[in-house]
């Protein structure tokens, strides 16, 4: 009956369509026959079941359909349809947690067992050594703990072993994995905490297809392996020696991961006889030398990252083969050595959508013909030595993502045709020499998010372009030379989380805008504070990844790093800070110092997010702002060389900060001893913010800072007297 129903509907498509009303009458009437459409389960294993369920702790409810003796109805079994015997168990992602008890192992019959992504807490029973039909046994992305035991090897028919994602798991990797069963074809222990070396047994396992280890503390000399493998990861361990050929997996390896080891030597040019591979990750290693060029993959590679090596010479020629089918997809050669000009035929990889050969030392021009791989989504040629414009033809990239070319030698102008490049989330040019306009086309570029043009020679205005980046997150627009008004709308992105306009010759009032509308300046994210070190201002860090995942789709992503905060230092602002900035709570960094900034500065107690805030040289008086008790994130504040009076209790909470006041000749400071001590002069000016700062990136700013104190502690004479004073201000205009 049960073979009839399979014969039935496998050759479906012979059947013709007139027999369809027949077949149909057959079926029903088999399942309506009294035969075991549903067999009963094994009262023996439902009670095992039972008791397995009664500890475990089931929060969500997922084993509620353990009741009854229908199998079909209990959830992730399978029962043997003439016995009724339990032959897989399939408990997958059901937030299950607990131990799991011995019971489980008299399941005789057991030959699948899938307990992953759950939240088990134990040793692996080693009874699970009893379940001798078993097949594959996934106990994945729990919690469980110890060593392998050696009861195990029990199983001679296991195809799957898969005991990844349990932190806990350590010990040695057994050696009897390489002879305990004829069939084992996946071993997978990745991201455990197994040490010592691959037992040795492993190199000559003949069935094994798919061997992953990667994210262990494993380590030794790396070994060739004598199988022909599907898939190999050995990443994030700690394997040393030079690079296996793998000869044996010459026509069958597809993926192979060394990544993040200390592999020495160079790359040797039989990997690329590895006419299979389409993933090859080397990066994070100690490769060395030029690639030969011999080294040419096959159109099959989809993926190559020998990033974050020691390599040098010229970039390869020729990487890898391509057709009109294939071809690499993401090329990483970034954090290396390599030196002399982008070779043309780069632009030859025509399904190239990845591009990363940041951190190089690579001269001359970005070639124009880039604008041929009209796939690419990421541009990465930041921090190398490149120099003349940006090419126009670029624009011919149109599904660009992101375009870094910072930290480079670039100069010439921005082509108002970029506006083609609309899909654009990512643009940073800084630390070139580009001069001009921003134009104003780039309106255009409706989806940037992150803009960092930051130390070149741009000038001019602040254009309407910019108001249509409504998605704007990061805007960097410091040290350059640009000038005029800062406009009203700068602040009034929803997205906003940094701007940067220090160091131009803006000038005029600081427009009373509205400051209401961006979500990060007026929302204090406490979560972000735990998770994340405060990074100060120049300390932008944004990281662009790209995953590979079907033959040519990717994914794009990328986690941008900054401080929540606005700075306006260095330019020529005159007139009162708008009482709205003061408002914020969201903001971590204020920064107006070195401007001509008067008036009084209202209460801080608003700013519960404040950790940096600097006014400093300005001309600002009255009062100081407040108390400033409350805010405890608060590390860093100047408020030194204005004109600010009175008298500063102890109690506001100012002690904190020594220094912060230096060069406020009409200030009273309560001193420990309840006296008033004049700040006119500062006692070590050098050293005031040092006491608040912690450490990381904040104490490279703190040096900066505390060198402009001593300069201008160096200077304060010259600025007595007016005549100097207005002849350095005009210098700095
Ligand atoms: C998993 O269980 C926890 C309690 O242990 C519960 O808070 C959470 O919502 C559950 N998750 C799902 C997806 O049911
Ligand atoms: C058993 O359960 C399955 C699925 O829940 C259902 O289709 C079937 O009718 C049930 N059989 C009996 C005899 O209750
Ligand atoms: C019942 O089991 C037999 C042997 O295990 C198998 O060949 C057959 O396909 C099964 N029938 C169903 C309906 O699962
Ligand atoms: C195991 O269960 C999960 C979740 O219920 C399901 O997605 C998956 O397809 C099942 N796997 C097998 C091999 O039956
Ligand atoms: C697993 O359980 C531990 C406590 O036993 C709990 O802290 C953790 O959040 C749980 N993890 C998941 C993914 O449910
Ligand atoms: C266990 O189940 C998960 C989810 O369905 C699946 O991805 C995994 O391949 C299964 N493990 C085995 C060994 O079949
Ligand atoms: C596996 O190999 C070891 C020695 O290398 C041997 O002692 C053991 O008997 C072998 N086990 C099996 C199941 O062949
Ligand atoms: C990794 O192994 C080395 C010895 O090989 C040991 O010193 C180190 O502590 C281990 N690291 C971890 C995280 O277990
Ligand atoms: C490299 O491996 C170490 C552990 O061995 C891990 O902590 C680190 O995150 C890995 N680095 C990368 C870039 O994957
Ligand atoms: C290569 O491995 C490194 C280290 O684990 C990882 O950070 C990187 O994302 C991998 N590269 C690709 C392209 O997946
Ligand atoms: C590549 O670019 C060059 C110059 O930009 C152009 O002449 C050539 O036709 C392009 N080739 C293809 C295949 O698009
Ligand atoms: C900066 O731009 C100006 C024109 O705006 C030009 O005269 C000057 O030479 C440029 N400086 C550099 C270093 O490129």
């Amino acid at each position: 009956m049960e073979i009839n129903w399979v014969s039935v509907v496998c050759p479906w498509k012979a059947f013709q369509l007139h027999v369809l009303p027949l077949l149909l009458l057959l079926v029903l009437l088999r399942c309506s026959s009294p035969c075991q459409c549903v067999v009963d389960l094994d009262p023996d294993d439902k009670a095992l079941l039972l008791a397995f369920k009664s500890r475990v702790q089931d929060p969500s409810q997922s084993l509620s359909s353990w009741v009854g003796t229908n199998c079909t109805s209990w959830s992730g079994l399978t029962c043997e349809n003439q016995t009724g015997r339990v032959v897989s168990i399939n408990l997958t992602n059901m937030n299950l947690s607990g131990k799991v008890l011995p019971k489980l192992c008299k399941l005789s019959f057991l030959e699948d067992m899938n307990l992953s992504r759950n939240n088990f807490t134990c040793p692996i029973p080693l009874c699970f050594g009893n379940l001798v039909s078993l097949k594959a046994i996934d106990l994945s992305h729990n919690r469980f703990l110890g060593v392998v035991p050696d009861t195990l090897m029990r199983l001679r028919n296991l195809k799957e072993l898969v005991l990844n994602g349990n932190r806990d798991l350590r010990g040695l990797v057994p050696g009897w994995l390489g002879n305990f069963s004829t069939n084992l074809e996946k071993l997978d222990l990745a991201s455990n905490s197994f040490c010592g070396e691959i037992p040795e047994s492993l190199l000559y396992l003949k069935p094994l297809k798919y061997l992953d280890l990667g994210n262990n503390n494993l380590s030794g000399n790396l070994r060739d392996f004598g199988q022909s493998l599907l898939v190999l990861n050995l990443g994030s361990n700690q394997f040393s020696g030079t690079l296996p050929c793998l000869s044996a997996s010459a026509q069958s390896l597809n993926i192979l991961n060394m990544a993040n080891n200390s592999i020495v030597g160079g790359i040797p040019t039989c990997v690329a006889s590895l006419q299979a591979l389409t993933h090859l990750n080397l990066s994070f290693n100690h490769l060395k030398y030029a690639i030969s060029p011999r080294l040419v993959f096959s159109e099959n590679l989809l993926v190559l990252d020998l990033s974050n090596n020691d390599l040098l010479g010229p970039l390869p020629h020729k990487i890898a083969e391509t057709t009109d089918k294939s071809g690499l997809v993401l090329l990483d050669l970034s954090h290396n050595q390599f030196s002399g000009e982008i070779p043309l035929r780069i632009t030859e990889l025509k399904s190239l959508q990845a591009l990363f050969l940041s951190h190089n030392l690579l001269t001359g021009e970005i070639p124009a013909r880039i604008g041929n791989l009209t796939y690419l989504q990421v541009i990465d040629l930041s921090h190398n030595l490149l120099s003349g414009s940006i090419p126009l033809n670029i624009v011919g990239c149109y599904q660009l993502l992101s375009l870094m070319l910072n930290n480079n030698h670039l100069s010439g102008e921005i082509h108002p045709e970029l506006d083609a490049l609309d899909s654009l989330k990512i643009l940073d040019l800084s630390n070139n020499m580009i001069s001009g306009e921003i134009p104003l086309t780039l309106a255009g570029c409706k989806s940037l998010e992150f803009v960092d043009f930051s130390s070149n020679n741009l000038s001019g205005t602040l254009n309407d372009a910019i108001t249509k980046w409504s998605n704007i997150r990061f805007l960097s627009l410091a040290q350059n030379k640009f000038n005029g008004n800062v406009p009203n709308w700068l602040f009034t992105f929803e997205e906003i989380q940094t701007v940067d306009l220090s160091g131009n010759k803006f000038s005029g009032l600081i427009a009373d805008g509205n400051f209401n509308i961006s979500v990060k300046f007026n929302k204090r994210d406490i979560g972000r504070m735990s998770r994340e070190p405060f990074v100060a201002m120049p300390n932008v860090h944004v990281r662009v990844s790209m995953v590979v995942t079907g033959s040519s789709e990717s994914s794009f992503d990328y986690h941008l790093s900054s401080t929540v905060g606005i700075d306006l230092s260095n330019n020529l602002l005159h007139g009162e800070i708008p009482q709205g900035l003061f408002a914020l709570q969201g903001l971590e960094y204020l920064n107006l110092s070195h401007n001509f900034l008067d008036g009084h500065v209202p209460g801080l107690e608003k700013m519960s997010g404040l950790k940096a805030l600097d006014l400093s040289h300005n001309s600002l008086s009255g009062q100081v702002p407040g108390n400033v008790s409350s805010l405890k994130d608060l590390t860093l504040l100047n408020l030194s060389y204005n004109s600010f009076s009175g008298f500063v209790p102890k109690k506001q909470g100012y002690w904190r900060f020594p220094g912060a006041f230096a060069g406020n000749p009409d200030l009273c400071v309560e001193t420990s001893s309840g006296r008033c001590e004049t700040e006119s002069i500062p006692m070590v000016p050098g050293k005031s913010f040092h006491d608040g700062v912690v450490e990381g990136p904040i104490s490279v700013w703190v040096f900066c800072l505390s060198f402009f104190v001593s300069f201008y502690f160096g200077i304060v004479a010259l600025f007595c007297s007016a005549r100097t004073r207005n002849y350095i201000l005009h210098m700095k205009v």
